[in-house]
Order: C-alpha cells, then structure tokens, then sequence
C-alpha cells in the first residue's frame, strides 16, 4: 500500500476507534467475504461485539439470495457485528456495555444511515429501495446484506450486517447486469472528479451516522417510521414484490409499523409483503 494510502487509513481507524463504539475495529487487505469472516468469528466468540470489518478485496464476497457481491476495487466493503433484542439477558459484567439494537426494521434503518451518510458526499439525492438498496439518480450504489446469528446460552442474537459501497469503481470493469443497472457515488461527487470520494471518508462518515441514528432511535423509536416517505425510492410507484406467497403487485402505498412494504393492486386490496424482493417498479 502506498505511504499516502496508509496514513489515510490509520487516519480512518483512528477517528473510528475514538469514537468507542466498536470494541474491534479491523481493516484486511483479503478474505473472503466480510460476512462470513466476521460470523465465523461470532460463532467462535472470538471478537467482542459490536465488532466492525473492512476488506480491500473479497473473493467470494455474498449478495441476497444466490447472488454474489462483485467486489473491485474502489467499492467499500464491510461488515458490522450487532448484538440485537431477542436475545436473553447477557451476563451481568456485560450487560452495561453492551449495546442492543431493536432489530424490527433493522434493514430499513440500515439503508437509511448508508443515504444519510452517502448525502454528504452526493449532489443527486440518495434514495432507498424497500429493505435497504441505496440509489443514487435510478441505479444502485449500496447493497446490503443482513443475517442474523441466533442467541447462544449467555450470548445475545448478533446481526451481521455487510455493506458494499461503490465509491470509486469502474464499472466499465463490471459484469453487464451490474453495468446497467449499477452506479459510484465519485460519479455524483459535490466536490467535482478532481476530489473522488475515498473508502476511508466515507466509512467514517457512516460509523458516524450509524451512531447518530442509533441515539436518534433510543430518543424516539418511531423517527424511522416518519422519516421513511422522505428517503423511499418506491412510494407512488408501481411494483412487482416476489414473496414466499406469490408476487404481489400494483402501487407502492409505503411501509407498516413492522416495516413491511404495502402494495395496492388494481381492486385497491392490500397486500403487506415483510420479506420479500423487489422484481420491478417504474413510476405510475
Ligand atoms: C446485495 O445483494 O445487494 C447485497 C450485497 C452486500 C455486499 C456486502 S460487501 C460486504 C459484505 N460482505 C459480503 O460478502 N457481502 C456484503
């Protein structure tokens, strides 16, 4: 890594550790994919939580469903370690440091924070496509990837939430599906293509939202639910939602208090997808 590189990275590390959230802060050069790096981790208790891990370079980096993470440089790849609630109480010693997120509407909240963050970097408005893509002007710029490790004894759930960010990719480089539909926010910059946004800034910027968010929430748990119209991509659209039900479609009526998407089909009945993706939308 060249000098510059590596004092823009310590710099990057450092204001992440002082912020002292994160118990276990590590930036790799290599691995396979942050996600199962780090729940290979949990799973042997050998990180304390809430951990956080980068990667220059995944080799078998996970996308949802069968898809893979195409992982080039210039995308930030990482991956945060979460205890969440539903789990039992943890030990006493623990149990004041450790922070427990909500998990209801986790993924939206997550997607929320990556636009939040990616805004200060962006002149075109971030958007959020129902859970948690992050779109910059129509083409996605963020996917996220959220599995949840079940309680153990003592041990509380952990949600291993993995993020990728084009920051400064390629994408002439790109598979052709990720040519269409696929942008990077240095595409977008405010400051111009003579300032292209780094990996290391625009960590820095999420962990610090993601922190401001996570206070935003224990003040009051509701701001997601009221914030959400501002930043979804999908409201008033038309869409099409693959669910372990069948495929609901019509206009997109927003979210409910468990963050399921509504859809309104053409006899104006209801349907509230909770898990589900997204095959299509186009403006109505
Ligand atoms: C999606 O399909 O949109 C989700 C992609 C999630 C990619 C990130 S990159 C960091 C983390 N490690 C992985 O292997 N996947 C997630």
């Amino acid at each position: 890594m060249n000098p510059i590189l590596t004092i823009k990275r310590r710099y990057a590390l450092d204001e992440i550790e002082g912020l002292r959230y994160f118990k276990s802060v590590q930036w790799l050069e290599s691995m396979d994919s942050t996600n199962k790096q780090l729940a290979r981790s949990v799973r042997e208790n050998a990180t304390p939580l809430p951990a956080l891990l980068v990667a220059d370079r995944q080799n078998s980096g996970v996308g949802r469903g069968s898809h893979q993470w195409w992982s080039p440089e210039g995308c930030l790849m990482f991956s945060m370690a979460i205890p969440v609630e539903g789990s039992e109480p943890v030990a006493a010693d623990n149990a004041s440091t450790e922070p427990l997120v909500s998990s209801a509407l986790l993924p939206l909240r997550v997607g929320c924070t990556v636009a939040e963050c990616l805004e200060h970097f962006s002149a075109a408005k971030p958007m959020v496509k129902w859970p948690n893509d992050v779109y910059l002007s129509g083409r996605k710029v963020c996917g996220v990837l959220i599995e949840i490790i079940p309680k153990q004894a003592t041990a509380p759930s952990v949600a291993i939430i993995g993020i990728g960010i084009n920051c400064t990719v390629d994408l002439r480089d790109a598979p052709s599906d990720v040519q269409t539909n696929a942008t990077s926010l240095h595409e977008w910059s405010k400051h111009g293509s003579t300032a292209p946004v780094s990996t290391e800034e625009v960590l820095v910027q999420f962990v610090h939202h993601w922190i401001a968010l996570d206070q935003r929430q224990k003040e009051n748990p509701r701001w997601l639910l009221e914030y959400w119209p501002e930043r979804s991509l999908l409201d008033g659209q038309w869409v099409e939602v693959k669910h372990p039900g069948g495929i609901a479609k019509g206009r997109c009526l927003g979210i409910n208090e468990s963050g399921a998407i509504l859809i309104q089909n053409e006899q104006l009945e209801v349907t509230e997808v909770l898990a589900g993706t997204i095959q299509s939308f186009r403006p109505l």
